[in-house]
């Protein structure tokens, strides 16, 4: 690491910090005491095949699953007790696996729900501003506004539960899944918001499959493998190594 690196290194202030967390589900461990660091406005892309691991992982960030040993320290306070509501107002907001929009809702009304069960202080403008910035972003959504969730595309879905984590303005957005089962030109929409999201300072972990898309769009790259880190490096290592892909990813 040259100075220059290692000293822009020492500049990004922690925002999130697990440490040899372990979790899993009844009986079976899935997570194995994973280390994982997340800075300010840092984009971190959390990578691995089918079954290792990823979905549980920030579920147990977020408060859905239980850490049965190790730490979550999200801003210097650790909060792997806490219930999932209050790790959200805490400033974490996650785009979870399978999108999860209500069938029954509207574009606006699921817009304004999570808007209200954020933490977003006055200084950090209105309710309107907030959700007039998610029409920003996705300018599909507004002319969906009025749609009820099962009336959108997977598109649609996939931008609302994104402007759904953003109306709570969290300090870090998880993004499960990002492009999962996407057409090509929504894949493009989707990495194009995250793009400017990060170039406006958003601290994001953002798990997918497209790895030369994360290597675009992140800082650096965390590899599971059966619960446990395999490899954690820069995009710029992870672009070089074409191995790292072949052994640990099966692209
Ligand atoms: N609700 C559950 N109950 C029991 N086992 C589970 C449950 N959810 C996941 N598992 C198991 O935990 C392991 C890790 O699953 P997880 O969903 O975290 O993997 P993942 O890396 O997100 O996979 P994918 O890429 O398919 O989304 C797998 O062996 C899976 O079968
Ligand atoms: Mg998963």
């Amino acid at each position: 690491m040259s100075a220059v690196v290692a000293a822009a290194a020492l500049t990004v202030e922690p925002l999130l910090d697990v440490r040899a967390l372990r979790a899993g589900y009844g009986p079976s461990e899935v997570l194995h005491g994973v280390d994982l660091h997340v800075g300010s406005g840092e984009v971190v892309a959390l990578l691995g095949r089918n079954g290792m691991g990823k979905t549980t992982l920030v579920r147990a960030i977020a408060g859905l699953n239980r850490a049965r040993h190790g730490q979550v320290v999200f801003r210097g306070e650790s909060v792997e007790a806490e219930p999932p509501h209050r790790i959200a107002r805490r400033g974490i907001g996650l785009v979870p696996e399978g999108r999860q929009i209500f069938a029954n809702l509207t574009v606006l009304e699921h817009l304004s729900a999570f808007e209200r069960a954020g933490d977003a202080g006055p200084s950090r403008g209105g309710a309107a501003n907030r959700i007039g910035r998610v029409f920003e972003l996705f300018p599909r959504l507004y002319e969906r506004r009025t749609h009820l969730g099962n009336q959108l595309s997977g598109g649609e879905q996939q931008m609302l539960a994104i402007g759904r984590a953003l109306v709570t303005e969290p300090r870090l957005l998880i993004l499960d899944e990002a492009t999962e089962g996407l057409a090509p030109l929504v894949r493009q929409e989707i990495w194009h918001c995250l793009a400017a999201l990060r170039a406006g300072g958003q601290a994001i972990l953002v798990i997918d499959k497209y790895v030369q898309r994360l290597i675009q769009l992140a800082d650096r790259h965390v590899i599971l493998e059966k619960g446990r880190v395999a490899w954690t490096g820069t995009s710029a290592e992870l672009d070089a190594d074409a191995s790292i892909w072949q052994g640990y990813l099966g692209v």
